[in-house]
């Protein structure tokens, strides 16, 4: 008898076969006819299969008529072609096997629907809901696809330390990771705790991103990519931020920012592409229950160009646009989430592409453009989420590189290694970070970044 998922078994070309399915039991119902209707879900797709359980089996009464939402079971029996609407097959069991029950006093997943804010409570049992289910196929689904574009594009996955001694962001919100023995620590001439000895005698943070370390590689061989986690110590409570992220970066050598934007551009068409081909039961889903604009915007993505625009021409429109903006828009400041917003949303209704922004607002390696004034960097921005990407053309140039840094009040010493690869063959070279979580807010609808990710890390939650 082969084994089936619940997928599979709910193909008409089953029909007829002897089948094995296994999974937790979402509801049942007694008919009056003498059996019951289990309705059993595997997590391999969206929909339960229904189950018809006969009187005549041998433990029906002692313990199928005792199952309840969460109960796990071994089903065996016949595909059958099924009445319902809904679907096309149906499993007439001939035997059901009890692995676990679940006390319907105590299961906390009964049929009366919980907010995604209660779900994150139980961590442990909220990949049993239908929601959480689908956020993770669909995640699983946005991984391959990033997998399988750099491959084909031909970039080698690299794999970029998690602990580290360089600050990549140069903006301090680093994790501390420490073997000092707090009860007996190494001291500085005066008398205080010496971290700068926290890994053995040197200092060590969790990466706040691959992209320095994938330079060394991509200056060597070619077109690399990351797929790591990666961490940044800031406490901001906000549905787009998370302290433990998975970061996506790809650093080529020999492109320019063009290069980038195209790369960036091709690799978001391509996930989504992916996603809208192989997903459709759970992007329905996202469609009914999240956000009912979410298939005509990744419809967008998937066909249309995305916009460019210079971070000064953004500036002007923005300054044009009539808004009233809590923060005013000013040459030279950042960009905040509610002008991300109006120029994706309301202006363009479409992901913008804006490159070329003020040198003081962005990190060290970015390459200094000629006037001197704005840096070859570049962020994609997505309608809802904002910020998806952000990446740049490196600063090949060593000197420049080094005032740059004096600049930004970092130690070019710290960073010698990477001063290094401008000293021999120093090569222009460019690549971005894509925020996985971002990206499959973007591609489901949902509103916070703690319900795309099993584990949400965010500050004051680390239980599970
Ligand atoms: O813009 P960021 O900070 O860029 C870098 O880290 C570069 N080193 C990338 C590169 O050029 N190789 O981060 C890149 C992306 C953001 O656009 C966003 O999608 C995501 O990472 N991101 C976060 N996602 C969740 N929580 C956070 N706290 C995030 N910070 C950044
Ligand atoms: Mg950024």
């Amino acid at each position: 008898m082969e084994k089936l998922s619940v997928w599979a078994a709910r193909q008409p070309n089953t029909i007829g076969k002897q089948a094995t399915l296994q999974g937790w039991i979402r509801t049942r119902r007694d008919s009056k006819g003498g059996f019951s209707f289990l309705e059993l879900n595997d997590g391999s797709c969206l929909a339960n299969i229904q189950i018809v359980a006969d009187a005549k089996l041998s433990n029906y009464d002692s313990e199928v008529k005792h199952l309840t939402a969460g109960c796990s079971v071994t089903v065996r029996g016949e595909v059958k072609p099924s009445g319902g609407k809904e679907q096309a097959t149906e499993l007439h069991a001939s035997e059901v096997i009890v692995h676990g029950l679940a006390d319907p006093e105590a299961y906390p997943l009964q049929k009366k629907r919980h907010t995604l804010e209660k779900l994150r409570e139980w961590a442990h049992l909220r990949p049993r809901t239908n929601t959480m289910g689908a956020v993770m196929r669909v995640r699983n689904r946005i991984c391959r696809s990033i997998h399988d574009f750099f491959q084909e594009e031909g970039f080698l996955y690299v794999h970029t330390p998690i602990i580290t001694a360089s600050d990549c962001e140069g903006a301090g919100e680093m994790f501390r990771v420490t073997t000092i023995d707090l009860a007996n620590p190494p001291k500085t001439a005066d008398g205080k705790v010496d971290y700068a000895q926290d890994f053995f005698g040197k200092p060590a943070y969790l990466t706040v991103s691959g992209q320095l370390e994938g330079e060394i590689y991509a200056t060597a061989l070619g077109k690399i990519y990351t797929f790591g986690p990666t961490f940044r110590a800031e406490n901001s409570n906000t549905s787009r931020h998370l302290a433990e992220f998975w970061m996506i970066e790809p650093e080529a050598a020999f492109f320019d920012l063009d290069d980038d934007m195209a790369l960036a551009e091709r690799f978001l068409k391509r996930i989504v592409r992916d996603v809208l081909a192989d997903c459709q039961e759970d992007m329905a889903f996202f469609q009914e229950r999240i956000d009912s604009t979410i298939m005509a915007a990744l419809e967008t993505v998937r066909d249309r160009d995305f916009l460019r625009l210079s971070y000064t021409e953004a500036v002007e429109i923005l300054e044009n646009s009539g808004e009233k903006f809590e923060f005013p828009v000013k040459w030279g400041s950042d960009l905040q989430a509610e002008h991300e917003r109006y120029l994706t949303e309301k202006k363009f209704n479409a992901p913008v592409i804006l490159h070329d922004y003020p040198r003081g607002i962005k990190a060290f390696y970015m390459r200094l453009n000629d006037d001197g004034k704005t840096v070859r960097a570049m962020d994609v921005l997505v309608p809802r989420v904002g910020e998806i990407i952000g990446g740049s053309q490196r600063e090949e140039r060593l000197n420049v590189l080094i005032e740059r840094m004096k600049e930004q009040h970092l130690n070019p010493d710290d960073y010698w290694w990477y001063l290094d690869l401008r000293r021999f063959g120093t090569a222009p070279h460019a690549g971005f970070g894509l925020g996985l979580e971002r990206m499959v807010q973007f591609v489901t609808g949902m509103a916070n970044i703690r319900d795309v990710i099993p584990f949400p890390r965010t500050p004051g939650s680390a239980e599970f």
